[in-house]
């Protein structure tokens, strides 16, 4: 277990919502969402001590880049130390409402995913609402938005989205639901849905949303 998690955890319930980091299982499953054979940028909110940015950082290509928003001043110090060697990598500390504007600083027009490990669930409805918003916002076409929860209750208000796929993971403390949310295409002013991640289809749920 990770001592600066649970330390965490125990200063900050509420916003770190969890005694341990996500399982090795449930990183690979979350990966396995993303298609690394191009150059990507990716945006991970709530990294924590980071167990899916490294995961992310190993498996992307040397021309991607990875935002890290993460509240907590102690997680985002440890994660400064992890990556202070991976130039591809930025340390945001700060909320994930920040992302429009690190990406204007940073000149970079859209996300191809945002991957998100914060309590979504808890947070106030005009506040959640106004995230979904800006995420939606900041991805590009065929963008996906990715998030791992104890319940799917994300679904029921992310309608800005064309597709939601989602998949159950028992072997994470809790378990968790993995949901994919599409961006769909727009070729020529029409909508064209996005193929859904082959991952997501292989051995999973496919609710269409
Ligand atoms: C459940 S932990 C997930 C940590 C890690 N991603 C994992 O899978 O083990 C949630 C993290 O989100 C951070 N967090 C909560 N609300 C946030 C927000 N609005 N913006 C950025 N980070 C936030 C917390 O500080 C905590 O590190």
């Amino acid at each position: 277990m990770s001592a600066l998690f649970f330390k965490r955890f125990l200063q900050r319930p509420f916003q770190v919502a969890s005694i341990i980091p996500s399982s090795k299982a449930l990183v690979k499953k979350v990966a396995r969402k993303m298609d690394f054979s191009q150059p990507r940028v990716i945006a991970e909110y709530g990294p924590g001590e980071g167990v899916h940015s490294r995961e992310i950082a190993r498996r992307m290509s040397p021309d991607s880049q990875l935002l890290l928003f993460e509240l907590d001043g102690a997680f985002s110090r440890d994660l400064q130390r992890q990556f202070a060697d991976d130039p591809r990598v930025h340390v945001i500390n700060g909320d994930a409402a920040k992302l429009p504007e690190e990406l204007k600083q940073r000149g970079i027009p859209r996300c191809d995913y945002i991957l998100s490990g914060i309590p979504f669930s808890i947070l106030p409805i005009a506040k959640k609402r106004a995230l979904l918003e800006k995420t939606y916002e900041a991805l590009g076409d065929g963008g996906r938005f990715i998030i791992y929860q104890v319940t799917n209750e994300l679904r029921q208000h992310a309608t800005l989205f064309d597709q939601a796929d989602s998949q159950y993971v028992l072997q994470n403390i809790p378990p968790m639901f993995i949901t994919v949310f599409h961006k769909i295409h727009r070729q020529n002013g029409h909508k064209r849905p996005v193929r859904p991640a082959a991952a997501v289809l292989n051995g999973s749920n496919h609710h269409p949303a």
